[in-house]
């Protein structure tokens, strides 16, 4: 196969309005991926680019995997499409019941989406369609927290804590949402291996919030066990516990966001289980089909599920998507499941981990390095921003690293890698190589 594809000129670049881009400025100097195996890309120009961020959080079983290619075409020649809303097909039970397989204990049944921001949006719907099943229709409102991303439905926006992603549509967003305040503390934190030691004591912000409410007006919490696209924020040690027992004390739902910590990234199938506190609800995506074939979902406790089917004949969740447990993505995700099996992926991280952790922290005292900080497979790497410009000087390491042949994400004056669970040793070893050099200036 030729490594090289035809590129684009610039005038075939404008009629796509590009997703959270600055289009001007990429379509002045575009970066481009044509083909992807393994752990890379390949540029149109045949450039091999090592991918540091699965894709971007979803590639969890690395690019190219044949099972799924076969699974989906398969899938496509039996039966393309089959409706969701009162007919069922056997790969949408199939995929539910092997999800349920890997859930944290209790999470035992499954609704689908199309997308992480549809499974933000569902599972706030079911926690207030819950408190109403259940005669507690004054729980309406919903919690979430500083610098939370949760994707960009008007629920997902309204409960996260990214300014940019509300200011535009401030007027629009949910009432009666409050937010926690965000565990990212440098001052107390930095350079921690794994979970930081301070700042448990922030959970109970939650209990301030109920003083504030009164527990009888929240419905929900929702976080990330680890913030992603905000930079990598790892929860303080003893915090989401905490917030568990306030949750559990006054009756409130907590959701798990597990986007992109779902399907092995921390160590465990689901950070709920790699951190030992399971949640009520838990959104998934990304991972999920191997980012081949959009889908997301929410895994839904006995307990809330079982209100629903106790109440009133009739549709028990007046909710669902034309496309909510498409073949095709039942297929990929049936297929990316087996693969995670045979493979061991979902705890691969755990035995990578020490030498992930050590590749990181010798970032530590290079230029500009205020912060690195790990767990699992996901590395964030804080740098001193250029005064009055916030991002800079991280987009400059973003872009040389692509140039020297590597994809990382960047966030503000943050850099997170977040490889398929398939990365080598030697494979590390070239990612914080590459960084190194970059940030070395060499
Ligand atoms: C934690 C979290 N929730 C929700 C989303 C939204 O997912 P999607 O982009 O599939 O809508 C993301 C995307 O990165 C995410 O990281």
């Amino acid at each position: 196969m030729s490594n090289s594809t035809p590129s684009l000129q610039r005038s075939d670049l404008e009629a796509l309005w590009m997703p959270f881009t600055p289009n001007r400025q990429f379509k002045a100097k575009p970066r481009l991926l044509a083909r992807a195996s393994g752990m890379h890309y390949w540029t149109p120009d045949g450039r091999q680019i090592l991918d540091g961020v699965a894709g971007l959080w979803c590639v969890n079983a690395g690019h190219g995997r044949h099972e799924i290619t076969e699974a989906v075409a398969n899938q496509l020649e039996t039966m393309d499409y089959a409706p969701p809303f009162q007919m069922g097909h056997p790969p949408a039970f199939a995929l539910a019941n092997e999800l349920v397989k890997i859930a944290p204990a209790g999470l035992d049944h499954v609704f689908f989406t199309n997308s992480g921001s549809e499974a933000v949006d569902t599972a706030l719907k079911i926690a207030l369609a819950w408190h109403r099943a259940r005669g507690d229709a004054t729980r309406t409102r919903l919690i979430g927290r500083e610098r939370g991303y949760h994707g960009v439905g008007f629920g997902g926006i309204s409960v996260g804590g990214i300014s940019a992603n509300r200011k535009a549509w401030s007027t629009a967003l949910l009432p009666g949402v409050d937010h926690l305040q965000h565990t990212h503390d440098l001052a107390k934190n930095a350079f921690s291996r794994g979970a930081p030691a301070h700042g448990a004591h922030l959970a109970d912000e939650l209990e301030r919030l109920v003083a504030l409410h009164d527990a009888s007006t929240i419905a929900a919490v929702i976080v990330e066990p680890i913030a992603g696209s905000t930079g990598v924020l790892i929860p303080p040690r003893g915090y989401l516990q905490r917030l568990r027992e306030i949750c559990d004390r006054h009756g409130i739902l907590l959701i798990f966001d597990e986007v992109i910590t779902g399907f092995g990234r921390t160590g465990a199938p689901f950070a709920a289980q790699e951190f030992g506190v399971t949640p009520d609800l838990l959104t998934v995506a990304k991972g999920m089909t191997n980012g081949c074939v959009p889908m997301g979902g929410v895994l839904v406790s006995k307990a809330v599920y079982d209100t629903f089917m106790q109440g009133p004949d009739g549709i028990e969740l007046f909710h669902g998507y034309t496309y909510s447990a498409h073949p095709v993505a039942c297929a990929a995700g049936l297929a990316t499941l087996d693969i995670y099996r045979r493979e061991g992926l979902l705890t691969r991280a755990r035995t990578l981990a020490s030498k992930w952790e050590d590749a990181a922290h010798a970032l530590k005292g290079l230029p500009h390095v205020i912060d690195v900080r790990n767990y699992g497979l996901i590395l964030g790497l804080e740098l001193e921003p250029v005064a009055g410009k916030s991002g800079a000087r991280a987009f400059e390491v973003f872009t040389q690293c692509f140039e020297r042949g590597l994809l990382v994400r960047q966030t503000a004056d943050i850099l997170a890698l977040s490889p398929p669970l398939t990365v080598t040793p030697a494979q590390i070893d070239e990612m914080f190589g590459t960084l190194s050099d970059v940030l070395r200036g060499k």
